[in-house]
């Protein structure tokens, strides 16, 4: 069978990230979560005051950046910052605030693409993101654009908050999910986009189950040769 790039594109808190995880582990598959690698470089500026107007500075801290993920005893893919645990710490509002900003500076977006083409190298990924059907892997064979109302996405993202503790008010959830689809998609360097290609899936009403199978349908369709590959 063919090992495929799987992109799953879409707006903040659509369920991107619990549809890769579980597609990739259905399919024995590698899990890339390109969201975290730019919520670690925000963890990394801010830690660092690193000044985002200053290309200087953005360069010299990209040169100190070293992002690893390293699977857990629970099979869950876990990201590392310079040799630290950190994937808790990126899914805090503070960074949820600030990483848009980030994401938007052309050298870090340069950095990170050419990180997760290398992860990708040996295929049999599942990659999600904002542009990963659209600039890191145009080649991809199967690209899904999820969407989702944005009230539905606000209570899940205050649901996995809540699971850490940190009860956050669901306006500011929802302020800071629309601030960011708005920034990610209206930013220079390669902005959220449906690739035309993707295919569409709307979970405001679907449950992660439903979303997951979706996907291996339409992943295992993919993986037949079709016959001029064959020849
Ligand atoms: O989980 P959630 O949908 O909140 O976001 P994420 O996937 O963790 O991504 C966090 C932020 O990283 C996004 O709002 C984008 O600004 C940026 N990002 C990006 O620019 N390109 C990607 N391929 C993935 C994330």
């Amino acid at each position: 069978m063919k090992k495929l790039i799987i992109a799953i594109d879409g707006f903040s808190a659509c369920g991107k990230s619990t549809t890769a995880r579980q597609v990739a582990q259905e399919l024995n598959y590698r899990y890339i979560d390109s969201g975290a690698m730019y919520r670690a470089v925000t963890h990394y500026f801010l830690e660092h005051h690193v000044s985002i107007t200053n290309p200087k500075e953005v360069d010299k801290a990209l040169s100190e950046i070293r992002i690893t993920f390293i699977i857990n005893s629970k099979g869950e893919t876990e990201t590392f910052l310079n040799g630290i645990n950190v994937e808790w710490d990126i899914r805090s509002m503070r960074i949820s605030e600030y990483v848009s900003h980030v994401s938007a500076l052309k050298a870090v977006r340069v950095a990170m693409v050419n990180l997760q083409r290398k992860l990708g190298k040996h295929r049999g990924v599942v990659m999600d993101g904002r542009d990963i059907g659209s600039v890191v892997f145009p080649e991809a064979e199967l690209k899904v654009f999820l969407t989702a109302d944005i009230l539905v996405r606000a209570f899940r993202r205050q649901k996995e908050l809540l699971e850490h503790d940190d009860l956050i008010d669901i306006d500011t959830i929802v302020q800071n999910l629309e601030k960011r689809d708005k920034i990610d998609s209206n930013r220079l360097e390669s902005p959220l986009i449906k690739a035309a290609d993707a295919l569409s899936i709307d979970t405001t009403h679907i449950t992660i189950d439903e979303q997951v199978d979706e996907v291996i349908r339409m992943a295992v369709t993919k993986m037949i040769p079709s016959k001029k590959e064959k020849v």
